[in-house]
C-alpha cells in the first residue's frame, strides 16, 4: 500500500514534473531557436545589409565585369551588351585554337606574360576567399573567368617544350583603332621553345596552372588533372631551358619587359608544391633556389613582372599552417620568406617605424607613374592576406622594430588603398569604372570607345580616339591606370599612362575585395 500510494504520489509527481520539464525545455528550445535566428539574422545583415560591406560587395561585383569586357573567342553566356565574338581563327594558321583567353588592356593583343599573371591572382583570391564570393554570388563568375584563361593556355602548350606567349603584332596591332570585333589584321603567333626560351613566361604559365588545378579540384579532377600535368612540364622546361623571353621576342620588351626569371620559378615552384604536395618543389622553393633567387630581406613591389613578394607571403601561409610538416631546412627557408613578407607588411602600415616613402600625400601607396594602382591595390591584396593568415593562426602581433601591430592594423592599411580607390581620394572620383556616381569617362579602351554598331577600319577607327564625346560603352569593372603623385588624374581617352585598364589591375583588385566582403579567416589548406 505504502509502496502503491509512495508509487502513486511519484506517479503523479512524475507527471508534473514531466510537464514542468516539457514546458521548460519548450521555453529553452524557443529561446535558443530565437538567439540562433537573430544572430543569424545580424549575420546575414552583416554579408548584405551593411553598409560598408555591401559597397564592397557592389564593386566586387562591378570589377568581376571586366574579365568579361577583355574575353576573346566565342563568348558564352556574354553579359556585356557591347561584346561580341572576336579572335575566333587566333591560332588557327598553326593548326591550334587560341581564340579564348583575354586582352591585356586597351587593345587587342593577347600577352601569355601578364594573361597568366592574371589567372594565378585570380586563383588565389578564389582559393583563399572562394566562400566571401559566392556569398555576394560572385563565385561562379570568378571560375568561370578564371577557366576562359586557362583553356587558352593549355591549348598554347601543346608539346612539352613549345609554349606560345603571343597572339598578335603589337607594332601593327597599334597602328589601328578597331573593336576586338571588327580586327581585319593578321594574327602572328609567337612562341617560345627550346632554342628560343622564355623562363618566366613558361614559369607563370605553369603557376597559373598549379593554382587553378586546385580550384578546379573539386569541380571537374579530370580538368584540374589536366592543368597539373600543364604546370609541371612547363615547369620543368622553364628552368632546364633557361633564358629571358624578352631576349628571345624582344618586340615584348616595349609591352611587358621581364627583369628576370628567379621570381617566376620560385612562384612555380611554390604553386607547384601546393598544387600536387610534392616535396620536391618545396625544396626547388627553398634550400636549392631560395638564396639564388630569393632577394631574401629585401623587400619590394608585387607587379606582373615581380612576383618574389606573392612567394614570401604563399611561403609564409605554408609556415604558418604547414611547418610542422616541413622538414627542417627548408623551414629555415620558409623564416627567410616570413620575414622578408613581414618586412615588406612593415613597410606598407602608414605609422609603423619603417613605413615607405612610396605614398601620395593622402596614403595611396604610388610608386609608378604607369598604372600607378598596380601596386597599391597589390600591396593591399597581399596585406589582407597576411592580416588573414595571421588571424587564422591565432597570432596576435607583427612586429616592426619593437612596435607591435595587430591583424586589424593591417586590415585597416587594405581598407584605406580600396576606399582611395573607390573614392576617398581628392579627385572625389571612383577609378573603378561603374562604381559610384563619379568615375573615368574616356578610358583609353578601344572596344568601349567605339559605338558596336560603328563599323571601321583599320585608321578611320582612329575617329574615335580623337573624338571629344565620352566613351559611348562603359567598361565595366575596369581600373584605370591611376593618379599621378599630386592625386590629379586627367580623363582623357590618349592618356594610356593614367586611363588605361587591364586585366592583372582587376584580378588584384577582386582578391582584395573579395577579402573585405565579410571579415575573415581562410582555410588552413587548400587540399
Ligand atoms: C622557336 O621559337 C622561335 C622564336 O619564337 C621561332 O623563331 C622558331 O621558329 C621556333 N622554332 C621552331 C622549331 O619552331
Ligand atoms: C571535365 O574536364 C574535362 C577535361 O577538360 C572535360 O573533357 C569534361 O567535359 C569536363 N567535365 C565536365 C562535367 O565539365
Ligand atoms: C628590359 O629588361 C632588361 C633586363 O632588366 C633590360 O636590360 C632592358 O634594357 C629592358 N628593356 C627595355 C626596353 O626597357
Ligand atoms: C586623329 O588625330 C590625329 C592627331 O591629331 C590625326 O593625325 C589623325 O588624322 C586623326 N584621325 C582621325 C581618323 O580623325
Ligand atoms: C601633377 O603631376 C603631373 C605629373 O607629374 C603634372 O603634369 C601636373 O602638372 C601636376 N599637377 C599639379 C596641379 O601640380
Ligand atoms: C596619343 O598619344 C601618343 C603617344 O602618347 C601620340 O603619339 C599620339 O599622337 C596621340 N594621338 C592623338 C590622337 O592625340
Amino acid at each position: 500500500m505504502e509502496t502503491k500510494m509512495a508509487g502513486e504520489g511519484q506517479k503523479s509527481k512524475g507527471w508534473f514534473w514531466w510537464v514542468l520539464v516539457t514546458v521548460i525545455a519548450v521555453l529553452v528550445i524557443v529561446a535558443v531557436a530565437l538567439t540562433i535566428l537573430k544572430d543569424f539574422h545580424s549575420k546575414a545583415a552583416k554579408v548584405h545589409h551593411s553598409p560598408v560591406e555591401q559597397k564592397y560587395a557592389d564593386a566586387l561585383g562591378i570589377a568581376m565585369q571586366f574579365f568579361d569586357v577583355q574575353k576573346s573567342g566565342q563568348l558564352v553566356n556574354n553579359r556585356i551588351s557591347w561584346r561580341g565574338d572576336s579572335g575566333l581563327m587566333d591560332g588557327s594558321g598553326e593548326g591550334l585554337d587560341l581564340s579564348k583567353g583575354m586582352y591585356d588592356a586597351g587593345d587587342s593583343m593577347k600577352f601569355s606574360f601578364p594573361m597568366a599573371f592574371t589567372a594565378t591572382m585570380l586563383s588565389w583570391a578564389i582559393l583563399e576567399y572562394g566562400d566571401q564570393m559566392d556569398a555576394v554570388k560572385q563565385l561562379r563568375n570568378a571560375q568561370d573567368s578564371l577557366k576562359w584563361i586557362t583553356d587558352y593556355l593549355i591549348n598554347a602548350h601543346p608539346s612539352p617544350n613549345v609554349l606560345y606567349i603571343q597572339v598578335g603584332d603589337p607594332d601593327l596591332d597599334h597602328e589601328c583603332w578597331q573593336r576586338p570585333e571588327s580586327m581585319t589584321l593578321q594574327r602572328p603567333l609567337t612562341q617560345v621553345n627550346t632554342s628560343y626560351p622564355g623562363t618566366e613566361v613558361a614559369a607563370e604559365t605553369a603557376a597559373a596552372m598549379a593554382s587553378a588545378s586546385l580550384v578546379f579540384k573539386k569541380i571537374n579532377s579530370t580538368y584540374s588533372s589536366l592543368l597539373l600535368m600543364h604546370a609541371q612540364q612547363l615547369f620543368a622546361f622553364a628552368d632546364t631551358y633557361r633564358g629571358s623571353y624578352s631576349v628571345t621576342a624582344p618586340s615584348e620588351q616595349r609591352f611587358y619587359n621581364s627583369s628576370g626569371y628567379g621570381d617566376e620559378l620560385l612562384w612555380a615552384a611554390s604553386w607547384l608544391y601546393l598544387a600536387s604536395a610534392d616535396r620536391s618543389y618545396l625544396r626547388y622553393a627553398t634550400i636549392d633556389h631560395g638564396q639564388e633567387f630569393g632577394n631574401w630581406r629585401r623587400p619590394t613591389w608585387i607587379s606582373w613582372n615581380n612576383k618574389l613578394p606573392g612567394v614570401q607571403v604563399l611561403l609564409s601561409r605554408v609556415d604558418f599552417f604547414g611547418a610542422s610538416e616541413v622538414p627542417i631546412t627548408e623551414n629555415l627557408a620558409l623564416q627567410m620568406y616570413r620575414e622578408t613578407a613581414e618586412m615588406m607588411m612593415c613597410s606598407l602600415l602608414p605609422d609603423s617605424p619603417t613605413a615607405t616613402s612610396s605614398r601620395t600625400e593622402s596614403g595611396l601607396i604610388w610608386v609608378t607613374e604607369w598604372n600607378s594602382l598596380l601596386h597599391p591595390v597589390g600591396s593591399a591584396f597581399l596585406a589582407i592576406l597576411y592580416s588573414d593568415y595571421m588571424l587564422t593562426s591565432g597570432t596576435e602581433a607583427l612586429f616592426c622594430s619593437e612596435r607591435s601591430y595587430t591583424p586589424g592594423n593591417l586590415r585597416d592599411f587594405a581598407i584605406s588603398q580600396v576606399d582611395y580607390v573607390l573614392g576617398e581620394n581628392p579627385m572625389k572620383l571612383s577609378y573603378l569604372v561603374g562604381f559610384g556616381e563619379n568615375y573615368p569617362q574616356y578610358v583609353h579602351h578601344r572596344g568601349s570607345s567605339i559605338p558596336a554598331d560603328a563599323t571601321t577600319g583599320c585608321k578611320d577607327g582612329f575617329k574615335w580616339l580623337n573624338s571629344s564625346a565620352p566613351n559611348p560603352n562603359v567598361a565595366v569593372g575596369a581600373l584605370v591606370g591611376g593618379p599621378f603623385r599630386n592625386e590629379t588624374y586627367s580623363d582623357s581617352r590618349n592618356n594610356s599612362m593614367q586611363g588605361e585598364p587591364s586585366t592583372y589591375n582587376s584580378a588584384l583588385l577582386v582578391g582584395v575585395l573579395s577579402g573585405l566582403v565579410t571579415s575573415s579567416s581562410v582555410a588552413n589548406s587548400f587540399l
